[in-house]
């Protein structure tokens, strides 16, 4: 197999079985720097066990994801120690939640939230901690009189910005998403789209967004996969595959889709 140089995460027949019922199945994929790739697909279809595998929540049963570090070497995810695991998630990878209380700590403040991250990559100075969590929580229209409340006392808006803070604060390359604006109510989504939107370009972040959204799709990623029964059954340019779907599921979903 050979890599184009850039190409960030590589994705390589990727399956997984929960027993014998399908989860996901020969996933393969790239994922450039700064791209962000959407996964569509109606519930059921796999779309959270191809990121759990992805992010190492959880094993594939078979498959590889090769991934690009810092220093340009390339690593199996899967071989790493379970402390380079945990180091890359906490620094160089983020992963969104759709429920924003199983990416916070719910009896934390919202400061600490935030500066959390930064002690994992070594920052021990407070001033600056706190400082960096006020600056990354005014980044996502939270408030600095807000920093010292608890997530519990926050919107579920509120609650997911704060999530993103969070995980932006390390200044990640790369970013797992599961549903970010799944539950909330449409101004707040759309605001909140707006906003993930702004500091994905901003940051150059590389993305992967699962959504059965095809409106989030279309507003945050350049290139999309479409998922059935555990498999790929489109993928390609955002824009090509909702104007002009080729497989037949696909067709169907863009058409019953008002606006997108
Ligand atoms: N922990 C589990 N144990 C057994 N089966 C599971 C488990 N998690 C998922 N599955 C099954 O794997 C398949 C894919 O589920 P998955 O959660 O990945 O779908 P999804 O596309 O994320 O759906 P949704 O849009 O509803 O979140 C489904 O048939 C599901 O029942
Ligand atoms: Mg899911």
């Amino acid at each position: 197999m050979t890599i184009h140089d850039d190409v960030l995460l590589s994705v390589e027949g990727l399956t997984k079985l929960y027993g014998n019922r399908k989860g996901c199945e020969d996933i393969s994929f790239e994922l450039y720097p700064g791209e962000v790739l959407a996964v569509v697909g109606e519930s059921g279809s796999g779309k959270s066990t191809l990121l759990n595998c992805l992010s190492t929540a959880i094993l594939p049963n078979s498959g590889s994801v090769t991934y690009r570090m810092r220093d340009g070497s390339r690593r199996n995810i899967y071989a790493m120690s379970e402390a380079e695991r945990r180091l890359l998630m906490r620094t160089d990878w983020g992963f969104v939640h759709q429920n924003p209380a199983d990416g916070l700590r719910m009896s934390v403040s919202a400061g600490a939230n935030v500066g959390e991250r930064l002690m994992a990559v070594g920052d021990r100075h407070y001033g600056n901690i706190r400082s960096s969590a006020i600056d990354w929580l005014g980044r996502v229209e939270i408030a600095a009189d807000r920093v010292d409340d608890q997530p519990r006392a926050f919107s579920g808006g509120m609650r997911q910005r704060l999530q993103i803070a969070r995980n932006l604060v390390t200044a990640p390359r790369l970013i797992f998403m599961d549903e970010p604006t799944g539950g909330l109510d449409v101004s707040v989504q759309a605001r909140l789209l707006d906003l993930l939107r702004g500091l994905v370009t901003d940051l150059g972040l590389a993305a992967v967004v699962v959504t059965h959204d095809l409106a989030v799709a279309r507003l945050l990623s350049q290139r999309m996969i479409v998922m059935k029964n555990g498999r790929i059954i489109e993928h390609g340019l955002t824009d090509r595959v909702l104007d002009d779907p080729r497989a037949p599921y696909t067709q169907l979903l863009v058409s019953s889709i008002l606006q997108v």
